[in-house]
């Protein structure tokens, strides 16, 4: 079910992530020695997690592949941790190594279609992982361009990861939310995966 998230990119985190998470997981923030693995650019998001009390800066793991960013947010917050690189390529680094323990892993993309292709290979990367919430965020409008709003639900159900990781217990949140991006005329997508 399509559902219009309101206002800014904070209100729609607040909708999104914190909310959905803290209901599907019933906690009010993330566990202690959990952690919320997410595509970071600068430090917007950090703050907004910290002061709500979802979670603690040990916890957060901002990936981005401009070095310029992760330089900035360590200067400015040296207790998170940062990785500079793919998101995709960190964490298939992570993966299965001593002290991974995520909680929410954050695809806050900037990519359309791609990001579809993208989702679907971190599903399979991740699907192992127990109690993990994965949050896909893909560009559903710009510059002309769309998105077939069943693109998402289309795609997963014609690739066999999708088949493997029900199996394993992973489930798509009913609700898929539409709000509007940071550039003009621009709509983003999230759609949000758990495996309880
Ligand atoms: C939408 S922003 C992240 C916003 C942040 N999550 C927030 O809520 O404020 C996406 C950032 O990820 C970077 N990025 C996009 N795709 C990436 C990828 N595949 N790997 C690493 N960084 C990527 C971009 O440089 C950009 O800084």
């Amino acid at each position: 079910m399509k559902t219009y998230a309101t206002g800014n990119k904070a209100a729609s985190r607040d909708e999104t992530v914190v909310s959905i998470y803290r209901k599907a997981f019933d906690v009010e923030a993330l566990p202690a020695g959990k952690q919320f693995w997410t595509l970071c650019a600068r430090d917007d998001e950090l703050l907004h997690l910290t002061s709500d009390g979802f979670l603690t800066e040990h916890q957060y793991h901002g990936i981005d592949f401009s070095q310029e960013n992760i330089d900035a947010n360590r200067a400015g917050h040296p207790d998170a941790n940062w990785h500079c690189g793919d998101f995709y390529t960190v964490l298939s680094n992570q993966v299965g190594a001593p002290g991974f323990n995520p909680a929410i892993v954050n695809f806050d993309s900037t990519w359309m279609d791609r990001a579809i292709t993208e989702t679907i290979r971190l599903l399979a990367l991740l699907e192992s992982q127990e109690n993990l919430m994965l949050v896909s965020n893909i560009v559903g409008k710009t510059r002309g361009y769309s998105l077939d709003p069943d693109e998402m639900d289309l795609r997963l159900t014609d690739s066999r990861g999708w088949e493997r990781a029900q199996a394993l217990g992973w489930d798509k949140h009913p609700e898929w939310y539409v709000y509007k991006g940071g550039a003009a005329n621009t709509t983003m997508q999230t759609h949000i995966f758990y495996r309880r």
